[in-house]
């Protein structure tokens, strides 16, 4: 069974299988008849996103923002899943799979809203669905989806798969499976702070905080505001906050004295509260820093805290790394070899249990078996 992982973050929908990998903001916008297409400056498959899935079209990402007339993004939980996720998440899938598929699919939440959300996000996106692309040269391209099972998992989770296993899913780092990491994952919204003891996952350590990017972003573009009296979305501010300037109706401001204020800052009450919630795990052997504001944030936040820090992979982007580990795990747990074109095994009930038990974990002949014992915590999740 072809496996996919997907995250559907507050900033960036991610998702990846053996053959492609995607990432796209993550705005909806409404599809507005253009007159002109211009296929000059398209780049990649993220680009240009235009679908339907029901009866509703949509303009995604970039395109989104660039030409929709009402652009939507999302900082609160319940319109990510009510309004947000199917369309992300199939729209990733979409873009991914070939034209007819037939997946499992890795995903995960917030730490804090696992518990809450994993089975309606399971329910949202499971079964069989069309996503019709269409292309700027005019052409329709239906994708017919079926997503058999889904397993969930707490998203700073998917960032020790990346690190623990191959991308067959055998685990190929020993150390990390009999040591206990703390994750700290910098999204957009939020910073999900998790415990792993050898490879169980602790609940007690584990919580999610509302101290993503976007705090920084709001602070930024609050300051714009006064000074030139627009109010900038936050999710056009990336780039900006990237090179530090940007242009307002033709005036350029330098915001890369205040950003680097403002990060330091928050890398700064981001240790206060990494050093306060683990004080009493004072025997973890390894921090690691994930997800993408690890990448601004944790030059910052290295000498503040109290442990040993995994320095994270050069050239890789540290978005990924959540939905990479997912890919893995789902190799792990449903296995690589299984030839692709089984009889249809479609099942009658859309498959509801979120938490279908660990088919046979022990798929990868290389596999550390006291590790993967250790795993089987997730069958029992939720
Ligand atoms: N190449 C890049 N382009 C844009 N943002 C980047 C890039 N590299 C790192 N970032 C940072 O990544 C952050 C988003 O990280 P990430 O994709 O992990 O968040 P998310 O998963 O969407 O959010 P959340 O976990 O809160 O749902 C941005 O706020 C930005 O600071
Ligand atoms: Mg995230």
């Amino acid at each position: 069974m072809e496996v996919l992982g997907i995250d559907v973050g507050f900033g960036f929908t991610k998702a990846i299988n053996n053959k492609k990998s995607v990432i796209f903001k993550s705005v909806i916008g409404d599809s507005t008849d253009i007159q002109f297409k211009s296929t000059l400056g398209e780049k990649n498959s993220s680009s240009n996103l235009h679908v339907t899935i029901g009866d509703r079209s949509y303009f995604i990402g970039n395109f989104a923002e660039q030409q929709s007339n009402v652009r939507q993004y999302t900082l609160d939980q319940e319109k990510l899943m009510s309004d947000f996720l199917k369309v992300l998440a199939l729209t990733a899938t979409g873009i991914c799979c070939d034209d007819t598929a037939s997946i499992n699919v890795v995903s995960g939440l917030p730490v804090g809203y696992l518990k809450q959300d994993y089975k309606r996000f399971t329910e949202i996106i499971s079964g069989h669905h069309n996503v019709t692309f269409h292309r700027q040269d005019g052409e329709d391209i239906t994708k017919s989806i079926y997503i058999h099972k889904v397993q969930m998992m707490p998203q700073p989770v998917g960032s020790i798969f990346n690190l623990l296993m191959d991308e067959k899913g055998n685990i190929i780092n020993k150390d990390l499976s009999q040591q206990k990491i703390g994750v700290v994952d910098i999204g957009f919204r939020t910073t999900d702070f998790t415990i792993f003891d050898n490879l169980h996952y602790i609940e007690r350590g584990s919580v999610t905080m509302d101290t993503g990017i976007s705090k920084s972003f709001s602070i930024i573009a609050n300051k714009l505001r006064q000074e030139s009296g627009v109010t900038i979305e936050l999710y056009r501010l990336y780039k900006a906050v990237e090179t530090g300037y940007i242009k307002i109706k033709g005036k350029e401001f330098n915001i890369s004295n205040l950003r680097d204020r403002v990060y330091a800052h928050s890398a700064s009450a981001l240790a206060g509260d990494i050093n306060r919630l683990w004080a009493d795990e004072w025997d973890i052997d390894a921090i690691i820093l994930t997800g993408g504001g690890s990448v601004e944030l944790a030059k910052h936040i290295e000498p503040l805290i109290d442990g040993n820090v995994i320095p994270m992979e050069k050239g890789t982007d540290a978005r990924l790394n959540n939905v990479k580990g997912y890919m893995k795990f789902g190799k792990y747990k449903w296995g690589t070899d299984l030839p692709s074109d089984l009889p249809d095994m479609t099942p009658k009930d859309l498959p509801s249990d979120p938490a279908p038990p660990v088919q046979n974990g022990d798929t990868n002949g290389s596999a550390d078996p006291k590790a993967q014992k250790n795993l089987k915590w997730l069958k029992k999740q939720g």
